[in-house]
C-alpha cells in the first residue's frame, strides 16, 4: 500500500519525512521519494526499492526546505522504477498520491494536446500537469487544485505542493485514508496516525470527499460541496502501536472503511491498470490443459471461494470442486496427480485449511494459496501464492481480507480465462475496468452508512434473521448471516433464494426480518418472486439492490439502493452493506465487536 507524509514546518523536513515514511513501511512498497520547497523552488529525490536507497540519494542531493511531501509507492500504473516513483512534478506543482485515478487516460490525452510533457507512466502525473495548466491559465493555486480535484474520478488520497508557496499544502481524501496532524507552528499530513506519531498525537481524520488547505497554523477543511467543515480533533495513542483504530470505535469499522484502499492495492498487484490487463505470477500448472480446480477454505474465506466458483466457471471454463476444509480433509476425494488445488486463508495458519493443503500435496496436487500473511505456513508450503494486500486485520470477523480475497480470485479467474483463450482483449479490458471501478463504488457505499441505521434497529429486535440471494449473491447472503451471528449473537441463516420453498419458508412470520441481496441482474425477477412469497407470509423484507426495479406492489420494510455496477463485481460491492448491517447491529446491542465471545481470529486447532 502506498504511504503519504507531508510537513509544513519550521526546520528542514526531508529527514523527518523519511522517518515518518519508515513507520509506513509495514504497508509494503517498492520505491520511495521526497519533494521539498527550497527557497520557493520545488526539489525532489526518489529511489527504487527500500528507504535506505532514498536515504543514500538524500545524502548526495541534500534537499533543504521546511515544507515537503514524501511517499512510499506500491506500483499500480507503471513498473516500480525511479521514474515512476512519487512525487511527480512539473516546475510548478509536486504531488504524492495513493489510489487509482480511473479517468487518467482521457485527462492525459487532453493535457498532451495542451502541450504537457509526461515523464512517467503513472496516473498520478496528470494531477501535477492539470494543476499546472490551471495556474498557467490564471487560477490561484488553491482554485487550480480545487478544479483539478473535481475532474478526478476514482478512489485516492493526495498531498500537493505549489512552487513559491512555502506555507501551503493541499490535501484530499476520496476513498484512501488521510490524517492531518497539528504541531506547534507546524502542520502534518499522513496516511495514518502511525506515520505522524513522531511529530504529534493531535489528529484530525479527513472524511471521504474532504479536501483541505494546510498552513503552518492549521487546516481549513472543505467537503465535497466545498463547504467549510469541522472534523473532530482527537488525541491518538498510535505512538507505540503499529496498528490503531484511527477515528473508528472498533478495528472492524476501520477495516470496513479501509476496503477501497486495500482492494485497490491488491488489484494493482494482479492487474496492469493502465493497460487494463491481468498480470498473474507463474502458476505451477499448464493452464491451457487445466479443466478442474479444487478449492478448500474455512469461514469467510470459504465464502470467497464459493463466489470464485461462479467466476471460474463463467470466465475460465473450469469445473470447481469446493469444500469446507474440515470436511474436505476427511473425504476421499479422488485427486488427479498434477491437478490444481487452491486454498484461501487470511492468516495462512488455519489448521483445517493447512491440513487440506498437506493432503493435496501428498496426493500429487499442485498447490496455490491466496493468503494475507506472506510468512505464514500455508504461504511457505504452497507451490505458489497470491498475496492479498489487506494489511493486518485485527477484528475477529473478517471484512477487508474477504474483499481482497475476492478481487484476487476475480483476477485469477479472468487471467486463466485469457490464457485459455476464452476471454478476448476487449472482454479482458471490460472486466478489468469493472474491477478498477470497485474502490470508487465501495467508497460511495461507505458514504451511505447512515442509511443503514433504521435497518439495524429492526435486526437488533429479531431473534432470527434470514439472508437470501441467488448466483454470487447467495454466498454474500451466507457471509451476511455469518457476520451477523458472529458479532451480534443474533441467530441468522443464509439461503439460496430458490431453496426458500424447501424449508426456511416455514420459519417466516412477522417477527423474522429477511435480508434479500438482489442486484438488478438477470436473476432479479426470480428473487422478486421469492420476496413475494415472503411478503405473503408477513415477513419483513429488507432489500439490498442496486437498481430501481419495479416492485409490483411488494411491501418492503426497508430498501437500500447501491450504485449500479458490472455483474462481475456485484459480490465485492454487496459485501459492504452486509458487513455494515452486522457491525451497527452489534454496536447497537453492545456486544464485543472486535473480539466476539468464543471466537478466535485464527483457528490453529482442529
Ligand atoms: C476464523 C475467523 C474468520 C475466518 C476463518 C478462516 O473463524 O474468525 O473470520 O474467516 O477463521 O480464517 P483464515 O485465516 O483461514 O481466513
Amino acid at each position: 500500500m502506498c504511504g503519504i507524509v507531508g510537513i509544513i514546518g519550521t526546520k528542514p523536513v526531508a529527514d523527518a519525512i523519511v522517518e515518518a515514511l519508515r513507520r509506513l513501511e509495514y504497508r509494503g512498497y517498492d520505491s520511495a521519494g521526497v519533494s521539498t520547497l527550497e527557497n520557493g523552488r520545488l526539489t525532489r529525490a526518489r529511489a527504487e526499492g527500500k528507504l535506505r536507497n532514498l536515504e543514500a540519494r538524500l545524502s548526495e542531493v541534500q534537499l533543504g526546505g521546511h515544507t515537503g511531501i514524501g511517499h512510499t509507492r506500491w506500483a499500480t500504473h507503471g513498473a516500480p522504477t525511479e521514474q515512476n516513483a512519487h512525487p511527480h512534478m512539473t516546475s510548478k506543482v509536486a504531488v504524492v498520491h495513493n489510489g487509482i485515478i480511473e479517468n487518467f487516460q482521457e485527462l492525459k490525452d487532453d493535457l498532451v494536446a495542451y502541450g504537457a510533457v509526461f515523464s512517467s507512466e503513472t496516473d498520478t502525473e496528470i494531477i501535477a500537469h492539470l494543476i499546472t495548466r490551471y495556474i498557467e491559465e490564471g487560477a490561484t493555486p488553491i482554485d487550480a487544485a480545487r478544479r483539478c480535484l473535481k475532474e478526478l474520478s476514482g478512489a485516492f488520497a493526495l498531498a500537493i505542493l505549489i512552487e513559491g508557496q512555502e506555507n501551503l499544502m493541499i490535501v484530499a481524501r476520496q476513498g484512501s485514508p488521510l490524517a492531518i496532524g497539528y504541531g506547534d507552528g507546524e502542520t502534518f499530513v499522513g496516511s495514518d496516525a502511525i506515520a505522524l506519531a513522531p511529530f504529534t498525537n493531535t489528529i484530525t481524520y479527513l472524511e471521504d470527499g474532504d479536501w483541505a488547505v494546510l498552513t503552518r497554523d492549521g487546516a481549513e477543511i472543505r467537503d465535497l460541496e466545498d463547504r467549510i467543515v469541522n472534523r473532530p480533533v482527537q488525541k491518538t495513542i498510535a505512538t507505540t502501536l503499529l496498528v490503531d483504530k484511527g477515528n473508528h470505535r472498533h478495528f472492524m469499522a476501520k477495516e470496513i472503511h479501509e476496503q477501497p484502499e486495500v482492494v485497490s492495492h491488491t488489484l494493482s498487484s494482479f492487474a496492469d491498470i493502465a493497460e487494463a490487463r491481468i498480470v498473474l505470477p507463474d502458476l505451477p500448472v499448464d493452464i491451457e490443459k487445466l479443466d478442474r480446480l479444487t478449492i478448500s477454505a474455512c469461514g469467510t474465506a470459504y465464502y470467497a471461494g464459493l463466489i470464485a466458483k461462479y467466476w471460474f466457471e463463467t470466465y475460465a471454463g473450469l469445473g470447481v470442486e469446493i469444500d469446507i476444509a474440515s470436511e474436505f480433509r476427511y473425504r476421499n476425494v479422488p485427486l488427479k496427480s498434477g491437478g490444481l488445488s487452491l486454498f484461501i486463508s487470511q492468516s495462512g495458519e488455519t489448521a483445517d485449511t493447512l491440513a487440506a493443503l498437506r493432503h493435496c500435496k501428498a496426493s500429487g496436487q499442485k498447490t496455490v494459496s491466496v493468503v494475507n500473511v506472506p510468512q505464514s505456513t500455508m504461504a511457505r508450503e504452497s507451490d505458489a501464492i497470491l498475496q492479498t494486500l489487506a494489511g493486518p486485520e485485527i477484528g475477529v470477523a473478517s471484512t477487508k481480507a474477504f474483499t481482497c480475497q475476492l478481487v484476487t480470485l476475480a483476477c485469477l479467474a479472468i487471467g486463466l480465462g485469457v490464457k485459455k483463450g476464452l476471454i478476448d482483449r476487449d472482454r479482458e479490458r471490460e472486466l478489468v475496468n469493472a474491477l478498477v471501478s470497485v474502490p470508487r463504488h465501495m467508497s460511495h457505499v461507505l458514504q451511505m452508512e447512515d442509511q443503514f441505521e433504521d435497518i439495524c434497529h429492526i435486526l437488533s429486535k429479531a431473534r432470527d434473521v434470514l439472508y437470501l440471494g441467488r448466483g454470487t449473491a447467495f454466498p454474500i447472503a451466507l457471509e451476511g448471516a455469518l457476520k451477523l451471528k458472529e458479532i451480534s449473537y443474533i441467530h441468522a441463516e443464509g439461503y439460496a433464494a430458490g431453496e426458500l420453498k424447501h424449508g426456511p419458508i416455514a420459519l417466516i412470520d412477522e417477527n423474522v426480518p429477511i435480508v434479500v441481496v438482489a442486484p438488478g441482474d438477470e436473476l432479479y425477477e426470480k428473487t422478486h418472486s421469492n420476496m413475494q412469497e415472503v411478503a405473503a407470509r408477513g415477513g419483513q423484507i429488507i432489500l439490498l439492490t442496486d437498481q430501481d426495479m419495479e416492485q409490483n406492489g411488494l411491501e418492503l420494510a426497508a430498501k437500500i439502493t447501491l450504485p449500479p455496477t458490472h455483474p462481475l463485481v456485484h459480490p465485492l460491492i454487496f459485501a459492504l452493506p452486509v458487513q455494515i448491517l452486522a457491525y451497527h447491529t452489534a454496536v447497537f446491542m453492545g456486544t464485543d465487536v472486535d473480539q466476539p465471545r468464543n471466537l478466535a481470529k485464527s483457528v490453529t486447532v482442529e
